[in-house]
């Protein structure tokens, strides 16, 4: 992989932002986007929040719209479901689908929409961001659809869906119940509470997923079984959190540090609403004390998962304890730690590594090419790539920004790449590395969102 410091020539950025644009528009559906035309062929729930974050600059009213579709089919609990099904979308063509979520049944009394197939776990809660920039791009077209004000309240009972019904400990932060919910599925953070769950059979199911990418780059058959179980006894209790134990209980710093940049976007929300902005931010500031207190780990230089089942600090190194740098009102001293980390030997980055692994890189369960145990994912470091702004690494960012264009363009827009060779794996024409890349590239032309972005969090 080639990564300059000037990044891509203005011939390589038009060819480069042609290229992305034409994934984004061969995965819109007509009512919204497709991760992958292959692997993910319904509409999944932060992927749309990244596409939105892309296809702002092509059509902001069609990225209002892709959020829309998406909280269109809220439950009634507040919860976004992580996949939308397309009916006209063959039952075969992903597993677990809509025969298996049965939403409309079994969801009825947490309040499963009733026009709408969706699956019943949640996934990180990255939309209020997404809403606020999409907003950004175009707020005279924002206004006259009354996008924030249809999306604010939804934004506001998502919130509260996760602080209300997920804070099982106490502490005032959510807790993921199924490790799909964290959106890095096979992370070895999972494999300890994973430890208590029974397999199900692998010949009670049949994944669609091995038909259209590598099987090494996929999670194993032994965790699609003790996925499937999870899903199956949740939606056995109705996909109600009260009341039931959730085997798998896991306090996630990435998951709660997007809730709080999110929460900081709702008050901006609410600001162009004429609404009171603060009950917000000091949501967020409390949110930000209680994932410092309870998940900030010195010794390992950054933030590390909670097995709440077992009351016990994961000690694996997974990126998701590093996305807390996006968190604007971070202590000095645990941004500067977070900083280092990311530069040293655990995630490389600049040196071994280009973009930020998934994984440790020196984990005994590193795999460069499997999923979230090692290799490197374009919305990651997009999220990776705010925190260094926020945090005033300019020139770190910078050099992050022209390492994921080049790297999208040499991969065909790769789901995630080995973050040792960049070498492309999983599938190719992957919506949110597409819309990563139009957004970084809208970054390098106009800059504008960086400047707002310091003026809001100062
Ligand atoms: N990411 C999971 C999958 O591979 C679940 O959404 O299907």
């Amino acid at each position: 992989m080639t990564t300059t410091l000037t990044g891509p020539s203005a011939q390589a950025r038009a060819a480069l932002r042609r290229d992305a644009t034409r994934v984004l528009l061969a995965n819109w559906t007509g009512m919204s986007t497709v991760p992958s035309r292959t692997l993910y062929p319904h509409q999944w729930s932060w992927d749309s929040a990244f596409i939105a974050i892309g296809l702002r600059h092509l059509s902001p009213r069609r990225a209002q719209r892709e959020l829309e579709a998406l909280l269109g089919a809220q439950w009634g609990d507040g919860r976004i479901p992580h996949i939308v099904f397309n009916p006209a979308v063959r039952l075969d063509a992903y597993f677990p689908g809509p025969d298996f979520w049965q939403s409309t049944t079994a969801g009825r009394a947490a309040g499963a929409p009733p026009g709408v197939e969706t699956s019943g776990i949640v996934q990180p809660p990255v939309h209020a961001l997404a809403a606020a920039l999409v907003h950004r791009s175009d707020p005279e077209s924002s206004r006259r659809r009354g996008f924030l004000k249809w999306i604010y309240p939804r934004l506001v009972a998502w919130h509260a869906y996760l602080l209300r019904d997920r804070d099982f400990t106490g502490h005032g932060l959510a807790s993921i119940v199924h490790p799909w919910e964290s959106g890095m599925d096979n992370s070895p953070c999972w494999d300890g509470p994973l430890q208590r769950i029974v397999p199900v059979p692998a010949a009670s199911f049949r994944r669609a997923d091995l038909a259209h990418s590598d099987p090494a780059d996929r999670p194993t058959d032994l965790d699609y079984g003790r996925y499937v179980r999870l899903a199956a006894d949740y939606r056995g209790h109705g996909y109600r959190d009260a009341g039931t134990s959730h085997p798998f209980a896991v306090e996630d710093p990435g998951f709660n540090a997007l809730l709080i940049a999110s929460e900081h976007a709702l008050a901006g929300i609410a600001r162009v609403l004429g609404r009171d902005p603060r009950p917000h931010r000091e949501r967020a500031e409390a949110l930000t004390d209680s994932l410092v207190r309870h998940l900030w780990q010195p010794h390992a230089g950054m933030f590390l998962c909670r097995d709440v089942r077992a009351d016990r600090v994961i000690e694996e190194m997974s990126v998701t304890g590093l996305l807390p740098l996006v968190v604007p009102s971070l202590p000095g001293r645990i941004a500067s730690a977070m900083l280092r980390t990311a530069r040293g030997d655990h995630f490389g980055l600049g040196s071994t590594s280009a973009l930020v692994p998934s994984y440790d890189l020196l984990g005994s369960a590193f795999d460069a090419s499997r999923y979230w145990c090692g290799p490197a994912w374009f919305n990651i470091n997009w999220i990776i790539e705010r925190g260094l702004r926020l945090h005033g690494a300019e020139t770190e960012a910078s050099a992050l920004r022209h390492a994921v264009l080049d790297a999208a363009g040499a991969s065909r827009f790769a789901e995630y790449i080995d973050p040792l060779t960049g070498r492309g794996r999983g599938a190719t024409h992957f919506s949110w590395t597409a819309a990563v890349t139009i957004d970084f590239l809208a970054r390098h032309d106009h800059g504008r969102d960086h400047e707002h972005d310091r003026r809001e969090y100062r």
